[in-house]
């Protein structure tokens, strides 16, 4: 077993991390992974270790005030998942605003935007990343938003556009004092994608640039040793954490034990991992209809084989899942595999989510 890193308590006081009016729980949040973090998957993650937030896949502005239907199935929540932020996109102050508005009517906890999305689709109408190239306007935008909502307006971007404009810092600060409640800031440019490595010294100088509003650093944090060296390095006031959840669900709640007690705990069983995606999918076939819960599953389907190893046949069957009768029984089926197999360390593997690739100019 590795060693356990010890929590770095001088660098880090105080723990309790404040979204202006909103205290969170815990100074661990889950960051925004499209296509992954629906309402089914956030209430799993809740019902093993509550993250202190979590926040929505991004949504269009203008598709959410004209209600398109898929933009209100990816903003779905109830009593259970809170606190949650609605992260939006988009570059209209306008429509920004006006989106705010409604979703805190809708009782959303907290207004994510966000600047840090690379995809072309997100950023040729300038939005995402696009946003860290005019300070001007991405600040007013910013300060129209905010002076329209009483939630927390919270902000999620990346270190820049390039290694030659890491603007962040200058943004983080400028975002502070149009009245932003809290910075989420992923270690990489956007020329980076998800390339190489996260620049702690990057997410340390936007740490540094605001007086009082919390910066949580983002980026490659999976396991303890890592969580260690992003809050020591950077004097973070928390982790938002994103792949690292998808692998490791329970990981919320061991960094909270490990921050309390110094002891993580131990790691979650073969099987407590078969029912969390046991309940994964009831999940999903609750809050989407059942054909539309199998067609989300298949794509999560290869990240939980590459844990639970059920065996070939298995999992080709559960990349096909068309029923949840079908589910089911594929479920008894590895539960047999595993009792057979015995417990296995827990193996550290990539999540297994598909990131865009080639050339940045191309996403
Ligand atoms: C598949 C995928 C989808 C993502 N979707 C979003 C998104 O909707 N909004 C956002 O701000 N970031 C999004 N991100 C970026 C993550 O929130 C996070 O910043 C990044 O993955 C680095 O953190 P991690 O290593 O903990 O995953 C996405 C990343 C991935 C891999």
């Amino acid at each position: 077993m590795k060693p356990i890193p010890p929590f770095p308590h001088s660098v880090t006081r105080p723990a309790v991390v404040k979204l202006g009016s909103l205290t969170l729980r815990s100074r661990y949040t889950l960051a925004p992974l499209a296509g992954y973090t629906n309402l089914a998957f956030r209430l799993a993650v809740r019902s093993v270790g509550a993250p202190g937030l979590a926040t929505t896949d991004l949504v269009n502005a203008r598709a959410l005030l004209v209600r398109s239907r898929r933009t209100l199935e990816l903003i779905q929540t109830c009593p259970e998942d809170r606190p949650v932020a609605v992260q939006i996109y988009g570059n209209v102050a306008e429509e920004m605003r006006d989106a705010a508005q409604w979703l805190e009517s809708y009782g959303v906890q907290a207004i994510d935007i966000n600047m840090g999305c690379p995809v072309h689709k997100v950023t040729r109408g300038g939005g995402g990343s696009a946003m860290l190239c005019d300070r001007g306007s991405t600040v007013s935008l910013v300060r129209t938003i905010v002076e329209a909502v009483k939630i927390p307006v919270t902000v999620k971007m990346r270190l820049g556009w390039d290694a030659s404009q890491l603007t962040a810092p200058k943004f983080a600060r400028e975002f502070e004092q149009v009245g932003v409640a809290g910075i989420t800031i992923h270690g990489r440019t956007r020329e980076q994608g998800f390339g190489g490595t996260v620049d702690l010294d990057g997410i340390r100088a936007v740490v540094e640039a605001v007086e009082r509003i919390p910066v949580l650093g983002n980026g490659d944090v999976r396991c303890l040793a890592d969580a260690e060296r992003m809050l020591r390095q950077t004097g973070c006031a928390g982790i938002a954490i994103g792949r690292g959840a998808l692998l490791n669900p329970w990981f919320f709640g061991q960094l909270q034990r490990w921050e309390a007690t110094g002891d993580p705990g131990p790691p979650a069983t073969q099987h407590e991992r078969l029912d969390f995606m046991d309940r994964h999918f009831r999940m999903l076939v609750q809050y989407l209809s059942e054909p539309f819960a199998c067609i989300t599953f298949r794509k999560v389907a290869n990240w939980y084989c590459r844990v639970l190893k059920p065996g070939r046949e298995i999992q080709q069957q559960l990349m096909l899942i068309d029923s949840l009768a079908h589910f089911s029984s594929l479920v008894e089926q590895i539960r047999e595999v595993i009792a057979d197999r015995g417990e296995d360390e827990f193996p550290v593997v990539d999540s297994g989510i598909r990131i865009p690739s080639g050339p940045i100019e191309h996403w």
